[in-house]
Order: structure tokens, then C-alpha cells, then sequence
């Protein structure tokens, strides 16, 4: 894409300092911020040599902080010794055992507490049950589960022993869980019988079995935790319930001390083409920009209560639930279902029964609950929040001014963080005692993040307001090592495009006349829809997938909750359906694509077509497609369009 495409025509000039309250107070004030800044210029392998050996327990320290011979495959304090679990519960059991670390509200309403001793405990139990099953360093355990606190002790357990785990969001279907388990060879699955969502209990297991029953070959064993308490089938030699899987075991494991690049954790994500990338993440250089970030953009205190509301089959949920604020020895808030159910008072009603100080969401959420009206919130007591943030999408002014006034009584700072599934952790945003916010925009790189924006040519873009590639210029210990089983792809995605110099994100971005960064969205076909990315080519897969199909174009559509939604153009085999029969086969391809990715990615619109536009070279005309999607004017040259008459169809108007 040329870079004369990325053009912005957002301008926002309000600008809101760091609120009073937090001036003087927060972990990082304004002389903090500067000393880590020129720190980090001066040298940024000191800077983060010096963090890593501050805020994490070694078990044996490192020498080398970053072993660049097989660059761009970094390597973080790579002859150290660590264990990621025992920096996020061990640690803390001296001197706050008895606080909570977790307080988990299920949909039904049921809350739990665990102390950070409990969890300890519970995850110790745990990680012996793996190893009694034969679970060794290395191996990889597939978790797919209900937001419940058993899902961050799988996760935990995974980690003390050395496990390498991915987790599948509970809202994919058997079949994406399947393409998972085959892609990382998973000998083992964590899932759960049922877990509350919408007023619905998802059916956790019979997907696995589903799965099971259509490949996945590596697996040997099934652990089950009883949740929704369904009548399940448990299939004699494989299936092993959780409680089970427990019973007997003790609450005291010797944690794995494992090399800091050991692998932590696979998680799946959607690129432009081919199937789901299995983003690699390292024990020693993640754990380190998890908690700091924590502490850092959260300004996690001793007293906070912090909730994240992302689900654990994201990487918020790992970065900002079952990793990082533990290791910053903060209690968090976990919450099982929907935020509608039973009604949309539900977000603020933990927030005032469980106390929460900081509220972190995404904002697809927040226009869905701004649409309730602002009496909704008001009816409840809201007075403890201290600190907002989003994540996930650009936010939209009106709902950025919404969220401050409403949820944050106009004197909560908000914190719009931008990063990635592959970054780790939080790489742009404000720090809430430092940053004077503009509604929209993810302000300045952290400390030691060394964010540029270049054009074509890979030169800084310095003009304000002019669009170009978002890169980062520097190696940071939390950024991903590979993908899963296919370096080679790890490098055409991230590090080709500029001649390996610096990590490309993906993302366009410009900078406003005081520096300030906006993204502007993907410069790849990446749909971002409600927060999360989604491959247009999965979604086309999937379509073709269906014995009616022979091709398929998907493209996203603005979408005033969404952000995008799916719009997909079809042809099919044989006559172009119409009326009440097109209506029908609208439908049963919505439910189709839901079967066989997750409902996330089931289209909005589709629209049957008897060929789809393309250029001379047989390119797929997206750009009109996105036009045609939005009924705006079309402004492409369609000169080579070989069937005219097709735009009608497109249009839905023929
Ligand atoms: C993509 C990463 C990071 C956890 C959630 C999504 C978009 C993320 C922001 C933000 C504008 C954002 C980018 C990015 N994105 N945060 N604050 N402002 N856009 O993780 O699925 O890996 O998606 O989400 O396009 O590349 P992900």
C-alpha cells in the first residue's frame, strides 16, 4: 500500500492534564518519567538489564541481557534462571498471603475469593496433577475454559512446571479449536464441562470431543472441571474431571527453574493470509513488561482493585489478568458472562459491589453500554474508580468523552494503550500521572519503547499529521520470538518490509504537531471486529468451505459498536438466489461461518454476486468492495471491470 493512502481525517484538539489526584502520587510521576526516558537512550540494555534484576526473582541471574547473533530472533537474559509463577504467587506469600488476589463473580452470580496463599495452593495442587499425568516441561496443554479462577491456575500451573500453553477462547468453535491443537500438538486439553455466557451455558466439552472426534492425534488426555454442572459424556481412559485430577495431590510444588527464553505460552491470532499465527511468548523478557506495565500505565497500589474485563483467550487477559497483575501482587477482579446479563447494569454493578478502582475495557464495550443511557451507570456507586483504560481499537471521541465523564466523573485520567498480541505488553499509551490525554489518541511510547512512524522507504515521517508505517525501532524483552513452527513466517511478517531493521506492526500512525501518536487502523486485510482481529482469508475459507460457495470476498464495514463488521460478497455454484430463498441461504452461511470459526466471525451482511470484481491481474478489488459495503459513492476506477452489471448485484440493488 502506498503511503499517500494512509491519510487521517481525524482532528481533535481537546486536551485533558494529568488529573489532580494523581499528580504527586502515581508510581511513575513526571521526574520518574524522565530519568527512565534518558536512561533509556543512554542505554537501553542497562535499562532494561536493571529493571528485570529489580523486579524479578532470579534463580539464577542473568549475564547476558540481549543475545542479538541471531537477530531478529532476540534473545532476552538468556543464560537466566526463572520461574514465572513463582514470581507471581511464591513471592508474595511472606508478606501478603492473606490479601486477595482474586475476587471472581460468576454469571449467575456466584462470588469467590481466593488470597494470594489460596491460589498458591490451588495452583501447587494443580501443577502436580499435570505432572502425575505425565505433563513435562515443554509439552504443550491447549486451555479452553470459562473466564473462572481455575483458568488462570491451569494457566499458572502450566507455567510452574514449564508447560507451554495456549489458550483458545471459549467463543471459538470445535473447529478452530482443533486447527490449534494440531498447529501447536498439544498432548493434553483443559476445558470445563459448560460456562455461563448470555444467560446460556456454552458447551465447553462437547466442542472438545467434537474436535477430538476429527482429529488431534497428539492429545492422550481431556481434564474436565465441573462449572455449569451439565450431564457430560466422559469417554473412559481420556477424560479426567478436575476435581480428580487433584484429589490427593499436595499444595506445595517445587516450581520448574527454567532458561528465561523458555517458552511460556502460544497464542493463536489472525494475520492477512494463511491460518492463525501461534505468537510466541518467552518466561523472562514477557513476564518482565507484564508486571512493569502493570505498575507502570496501572499504577497497581497496595489497596487497588484492578479490573481487566477481557476474557483469558486474549492476550489482555493474560498480560492484565492471569500474569501481570499477580506479579505486581494486586487484587483483581474476574467476571464469568456477558455485560447485559441480567440487564446492562451488570459492568457497574461489580464495579461498586467489588470496589474497583481500575477499570480497564475495550471500547467496543463502551459504545455498546454508552447506548444504555447515562442513567444506567448513575444508579450506581461508581465514587472508587481512580483510573480508566482501553484497549484494543482506536476509540472514538464521543465515547472517550463518555467514558471520562460518566464512568470516571470527569477526574479519572484515561489510558488509552496501544499494543499487540505479539508486543506482550502495553508498548504506547499515557502514564496517568505524567500525560496530558487528547481524547483518541495513545499519546507516547513508554519508556524504552522506541516507536517511530516511516514511510515507504523506512524514513521517519515528520511532517505532523502525515500517516505512515508503524515500527518499532528497537528490541524490547516482551516482544514475540517466533511464530509456532514457522520462523520463516515470523520473519515475512514482522521484518522483511524494511530490510529486517525494525519490527512492523502492522498498524498505519501518524503524529500530531505536539507528537501525540493516533493509529489510524491496518495496513494489512485485518478486520478488527469488537476488539479483536480477525483474517479476512479465514472468514473467506470458511465461506468457501460450504459446498454452495465457490468464492468468496470479505471486507469490513464501519460499525457504530463494532468498530468493524463483517460484509461478505458470494458466488455461488449454480443460479443466483433470490428473495425468500436468498434470505435463507443468507442465514444458514452466517450459521455456517459461526460453526466454523466462532460466532465473532459470523458476517453481518452477504450479498450473492455471479463474479466478484477483480483487476486484470485477478486481484480481488477490495477497496470497492469496502465502498460498495459502506453504499458510498464509488470513486475507483473501474475501467477493467470486465462485467459491469455485477456492481448492481454488488449493490444489492439487482
Ligand atoms: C491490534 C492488535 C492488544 C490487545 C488487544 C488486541 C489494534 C490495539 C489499540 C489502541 C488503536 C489499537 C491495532 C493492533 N489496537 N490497541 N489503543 N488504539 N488500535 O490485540 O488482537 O493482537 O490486535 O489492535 O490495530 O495492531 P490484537
Amino acid at each position: 500500500m502506498a503511503d499517500q493512502d494512509i491519510q487521517s481525517i481525524l482532528r481533535e484538539d481537546r486536551e485533558f492534564p494529568p488529573a489532580d489526584s494523581f499528580v504527586g502520587k502515581a508510581r511513575i510521576d513526571a521526574q520518574r518519567y524522565q530519568e527512565l526516558c534518558a536512561q533509556a537512550e543512554k542505554d537501553p540494555q542497562e535499562f532494561w538489564a536493571n529493571l528485570a534484576r529489580e523486579h524479578l526473582h532470579w534463580h539464577k541471574p542473568f549475564k547476558v541481557v540481549l543475545d542479538e547473533s541471531d537477530a531478529p530472533n532476540y534473545r532476552w537474559f538468556s543464560d537466566g534462571e526463572l520461574n514465572v509463577s513463582y514470581n507471581c504467587l511464591d513471592v508474595h506469600l511472606a508478606e501478603r498471603g492473606d490479601k486477595t488476589a482474586i475476587i471472581f463473580e460468576g454469571e449467575p452470580g456466584d462470588v469467590r475469593r481466593l488470597s494470594y496463599r489460596d491460589l498458591h495452593a490451588e495452583v501447587c495442587r494443580f501443577s502436580n496433577g499435570l505432572k502425575a499425568l505425565g505433563i513435562v516441561a515443554g509439552d504443550r496443554v491447549v486451555i479452553y475454559m470459562p473466564m473462572v479462577p481455575e483458568a488462570v491456575v491451569a494457566m499458572q500451573a502450566c507455567a510452574r512446571i514449564g508447560a507451554i500453553h495456549s489458550v483458545v477462547f471459549g467463543g471459538f468453535s470445535a473447529n478452530s479449536l482443533r486447527d490449534r491443537i494440531e498447529d501447536a500438538g498439544a498432548r493434553l486439553v483443559i476445558t470445563a464441562d459448560g460456562g455461563h455466557r448470555g444467560g446460556k451455558v456454552v458447551p465447553l466439552k462437547q466442542a472438545t470431543d467434537e474436535a477430538l472426534a476429527s482429529g488431534c492425534e497428539t492429545i492422550e488426555k481431556v481434564i474436565v472441571l465441573r462449572r455449569s454442572g451439565e450431564d457430560i459424556p466422559m469417554k473412559d481412559g481420556r477424560d479426567i474431571w478436575w476435581h480428580q485430577a487433584i484429589s490427593g495431590q499436595s499444595d506445595r510444588c517445587e516450581p520448574a527453574w527454567l532458561n528465561a527464553e523458555h517458552p511460556l505460552f502460544l497464542l493463536y491470532t489472525s494475520g492477512s493470509t494463511g491460518k492463525p499465527k501461534g505468537i510466541q511468548h518467552a518466561c523472562g523478557g514477557y513476564l518482565l513488561n507484564a508486571k512493569l506495565t502493570n505498575l507502570w500505565v496501572f499504577d497497581l497500589q497496595d489497596n487497588d482493585v484492578f479490573w481487566c474485563t477481557a476474557d483469558v483467550g486474549w492476550v489482555t487477559g493474560h498480560t492484565y489478568v492471569a500474569y501481570g497483575p499477580l506479579a505486581a501482587g494486586a487484587t483483581i477482579v474476574m467476571y464469568e458472562g456477558a455485560p447485559t446479563v441480567p440487564d446492562s447494569g451488570r459492568f457497574w454493578k461489580i464495579c461498586q459491589d467489588h470496589q474497583v478502582t481500575v477499570f480497564y475495557t475495550a471500547p467496543t464495550a463502551i459504545r455498546a453500554l454508552m447506548k444504555f443511557g447515562d442513567e444506567v451507570p448513575a444508579a450506581y456507586d461508581l465514587s472508587r474508580i481512580r483510573l480508566l483504560g482501553t484497549v484494543g481499537e482506536p476509540i472514538n471521541p464521543e465515547a472517550w468523552m463518555w467514558y471520562r465523564r460518566v464512568i470516571g466523573n470527569e477526574n479519572c485520567p484515561i489510558v488509552d494503550t496501544w499494543w499487540q498480541t505479539e508486543t506482550g505488553a502495553i508498548m504506547i499509551t499515557p502514564l496517568p500521572g505524567v500525560t496530558a490525554t487528547k481524547p483518541g489518541s495513545c499519546t507516547h511510547p513508554l519508556p524504552g519503547i522506541f516507536a517511530d512512524i516511516v514511510d515507504q522507504d523506512g524514513n521517519t515521517v515528520s511532517d505532523p499529521d502525515k500517516g505512515g508505517f508503524l515500527v518499532i525501532r528497537k528490541p524490547w524483552p516482551g516482544m514475540l520470538r517466533t511464530i509456532w513452527g514457522d520462523n520463516q513466517r515470523y520473519l515475512d511478517t514482522y521484518w522483511e518490509k524494511f530490510g529486517r531493521r525494525f519490527y512492523v506492526a502492522g498498524d498505519s500512525a501518524r503524529r500530531d504537531k505536539d507528537g501525540y501518536f493516533w493509529i489510524m487502523g491496518r495496513i494489512d486485510d485485518v478486520l478488527n471486529v469488537a476488539g479483536h482481529r480477525l483474517g479476512t482469508m479465514e472468514v473467506e475459507s470458511a465461506l468457501v468451505a460450504h459446498e454452495r460457495v465457490v468464492e468468496a470476498a470479505v471486507v469490513g464495514r464501519p460499525h457504530d459498536i463494532k468498530g468493524e463488521s463483517i460484509f461478505a460478497y458470494v458466488v455461488l455454484q449454480g443460479e443466483r438466489p433470490v428473495g425468500d430463498e436468498a434470505l435463507k441461504l443468507v442465514q444458514e452461511l452466517r450459521g455456517w461461518v459461526s460453526k466454523e470459526i466462532g460466532p465473532i466471525a459470523r458476517p453481518d451482511d452477504i450479498r450473492f454476486a455471479d463474479n466478484l470484481p477483480k483487476t486484470r491481474s485477478g486481484k480481488i478489488m477490495r477497496r470497492l468492495l469496502r465502498t460498495i459495503a459502506k453504499g458510498d459513492e464509488i470513486t475507483e476506477d473501474i475501467s477493467t471491470l470486465e462485467n459491469q452489471a455485477i456492481l448492481e448485484q454488488l449493490r444489492g440493488t439487482s
